[in-house]
């Protein structure tokens, strides 16, 4: 770890040598937001902002970065948010960043249309495995992924409802990426300057969205236009999460929240948790950044309400900051990515070991002993 902290002391080191190994259509697909990345952009800004008070003369403290939330106990308020076809931004990422999680006591968030499926994520991730749900049309198909994710041992359900149609992505179109996805000369090309990509990729094959598959015609191949994310995939109302809270008996817990007036209503239909994001300015260019919404959406929810909160996060400090606004709890995205994509497995480890031994070093400087004392310090 020495030495890795060495070549990568921020996460911003292990950006700059992803982006090196992985090509880059993918990196396109993986790093950009939609329109002119203002939105994405506004993340970072408002993160910066906050400012937090030092204090002086507290004498030694011991930093703890244990919490719960939703009944379940983790190492730090620290998490991996889902990604879709993560394991095509870094091979077998999914299964790399499952092993992660639940040896390092946090939890893994698989996405609908992640390169692989509840069965084989389920074991791998544990306990803290969450599940992440692109609302499918069919309530058939919706009640049988709830029944793979239940069995597959994964503990809490995430709704995301801030993709009801699809964002333009041009930066992704720009690098030549499909849709549906489609290997032309120019994508092999930028497959071939990005060997290490490549080699890991090979034994695997050709990225499936694997969940989707038992319900996908697959022979009759797909749509123009469309994959099978998007052909499955409704815009969710109160209707349908009612539905929903009916069907799952665990912690459901509802992604892409900014606005404080939709609070009351979640918290009558039963949802456990809100979860606050912009989804890394992928989806709205107008939308205000996750981390201005975070008081207004405290304040609706009350003190009880578990809150989390993701994006742009890329220190230590900037969970601080989040919690310093009222989220319990974090995730990041990207990140994890840029780690595996930097030295693999061990660079996503060091992702953890930035971000916790950054919060430590804050702490410090604030004097507190437990993260949430930081919301004492908010300037
Ligand atoms: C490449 C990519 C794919 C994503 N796919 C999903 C997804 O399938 N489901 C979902 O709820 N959110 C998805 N997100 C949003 C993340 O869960 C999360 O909200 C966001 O990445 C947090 O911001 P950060 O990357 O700055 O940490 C995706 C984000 C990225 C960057």
């Amino acid at each position: 770890m020495a030495d890795l902290d060495d070549r990568f002391p921020a996460l911003e080191d292990l950006r700059a040598r992803a982006r090196k190994r992985i090509p880059h259509f993918v990196w396109e697909y993986f790093d950009s937001g939609t329109g002119t990345g203002a939105a994405q952009s506004r993340n970072r800004a408002d993160l910066d902002a906050v400012l937090l008070a030092p204090a002086i003369l507290k004498g030694p403290v011991t930093p703890d970065l244990s919490c719960s939330i939703l009944g379940q106990s983790f190492t730090a308020p620290i998490g991996i948010a889902p990604v879709g076809m993560s394991g095509v931004i870094w091979p077998d990422a999914e299964r790399l960043l499952a092993r992660l999680a639940a040896k390092q006591g946090i939890p893994y968030c698989l996405s609908t249309v992640a390169a692989q499926s509840p069965e084989v994520i389920g074991p791998i991730a544990g306990a803290r495995g969450w599940f992440q749900l692109y609302p499918p049309t069919d309530p058939d198909i919706r009640r049988d992924m709830l029944r793979r994710a239940r069995e597959a041992g994964f503990s809490a359900l995430i709704l995301t409802v801030d993709l009801a149609v699809m964002s333009r992505r041009e930066r992704q179109r720009r690098s030549g990426l499909t849709n549906p996805p489609r290997i032309t000369p120019r994508l092999a090309a930028q497959v071939a300057m990005r060997p290490a990509w490549a080699l890991a990729m090979q034994p695997l094959g050709l990225p499936r969205m694997r969940t989707l598959e038992p319900y996908v015609d697959m022979g009759k191949g797909l749509p123009s236009g469309a994959h099978a994310g998007t052909m499955m995939r409704t815009a969710p109302d109160w209707e349908y999460l009612a539905a929903l809270r009916d069907e799952w008996d665990g912690p459901l817990i509802i992604k892409g929240v900014l606005g404080a007036s939709d609070v009351p209503r979640l918290a009558q239909v039963g949802v456990d948790g809100i979860w606050v994001s912009n989804h890394a300015g992928r989806q709205f260019d107008a939308a205000p950044s996750g981390l201005s919404a975070l008081k207004a959406v405290r304040a609706a929810a009350g003190p009880d309400m578990p809150i989390i909160y993701d994006g742009g996060i890329e220190s230590g400090l900037d969970v601080l900051r989040a919690l310093a606004h009222g989220a319990d709890f974090t995730m990041l995205g990207r990140a994890w990515h840029y780690g595996l994509g930097a030295a693999g497995a061990a660079g996503a480890r060091q992702v953890l070991h930035i971000l916790s031994e950054d919060m430590k070093a804050c702490m410090g400087q604030m004097g507190i002993a437990r993260p949430e004392e930081v919301r004492t310090h908010l300037l």
